[in-house]
């Protein structure tokens, strides 16, 4: 998806001139993967733009680094006032935002822990990442023939800028394939994520997701549409769901920050219940777009105002 410039960049304590956001060919991370990120959206809102789980996607943020043991020259408290302000500097009522951690310029070889560090959010407005039409008529996706990190070799609780290598994989192949998206199963064959969403299948009215433990990224758009669905008075499991669950679900559907809640209308060529989007997952979409734009006060804590901020 081409990124639309937006004016400037938050970097290393500053707002700098959108082209003047660069970084060394020879930092660390170019080469090694060894730079931590987020994903995040901003919406529009009656009171301006607000920006989504801000503080969950910063702890995330946090987490990401501590496993990698990359300390983050900036508290959690001046990244959330940085995004508010480069979300006002670029005069955006709604956008992605991406904050990056990196290990910058000055060290070769494997150990990064001398390398020095450097932090950047960017933001630009962003539509739907699978499509606009997606969000109504649902996507098709594709079980990978790649298997998803194991646990123990490259740990799902981060997310780690090298380790998108493996949705990269994944997501190539189902382009090539025809195909809209993939997901991919763990080494035992149980279901995990997309390339960058979370799954879910709807059966007799009941929600099920993969557990975390399956080696799915903790999304925070999964979580939150856990919690409107059991508001709404559905049954959601945590659960393993091997590929077949996906054929045999009466509605299956992706979350994430960038797919939002996006229908998944058939898998490996086999429609998934009517082949269109399914009247949970509508009623879902309408639930969570309700509570992005501040429209239910039961979610407005989910909300950082950033004229407020
Ligand atoms: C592999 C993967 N799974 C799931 C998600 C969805 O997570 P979230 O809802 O926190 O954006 C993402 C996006 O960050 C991802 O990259």
């Amino acid at each position: 998806m081409p990124i639309s410039q937006a004016e400037k960049i938050w970097m290393d304590g500053d707002l700098v001139d959108w082209q003047d956001a660069t970084i060394h060919v020879l930092s660390h991370a170019v080469h090694y993967g060894s730079g931590v990120f987020e994903g995040i959206r901003a919406y529009e809102t009656s009171r301006g733009p607000a920006v989504w789980h801000l503080d969950e996607h910063l702890k995330r943020l946090y987490r990401s680094a501590k496993l990698y043991h990359l300390d983050i020259p900036f508290s959690r408290e001046a990244l959330t006032q940085a995004t508010a302000d480069v979300i006002l500097a670029n005069e955006l009522r709604a956008c992605y935002i991406r904050p990056l951690v990196l290990r910058g310029y000055g060290e070769m070889g494997v150990n990064p822990l001398d390398a020095p560090v450097n932090v950047v959010i960017a933001v630009w407005p962003w539509g739907a990442y699978l499509g606009e039409e997606a969000l109504e008529q649902g996507v098709r996706i594709k079980i990978s023939s790649w298997r998803r990190n194991p646990q123990n070799s490259l740990p799902a609780a981060a997310k780690a800028t090298g380790q998108y290598i493996n949705s990269v994989l994944a997501k190539v192949e189902s382009l090539k394939a025809g195909y809209d998206e993939a997901i991919m199963l763990n080494e035992a064959g149980m279901v995990t994520d997309g390339s960058g969403e979370n799954v879910f299948i709807v059966r007799d009215g009941v929600l099920t997701t993969p557990p975390i433990a399956a080696g799915c990224l903790d999304g925070i758009t999964r979580a939150s549409v856990i919690r409107i669905a059991r508001d709404l008075g559905y049954e959601v499991r945590e659960e393993n769901l091997v590929r077949t669950d996906l054929y045999n679900a009466d509605e299956c559907f992706f979350t994430g920050t960038a797919a939002e809640i996006t229908p998944i209308r058939e898998v490996d060529d086999r429609a998934v219940g009517e082949g269109h989007r399914g009247p949970v997952t509508k009623e879902l979409q309408g639930a969570f777009f309700a509570a992005t734009k501040g429209d239910d006060e039961r979610y407005l804590a989910w909300l950082t105002f950033v004229r407020d901020a």
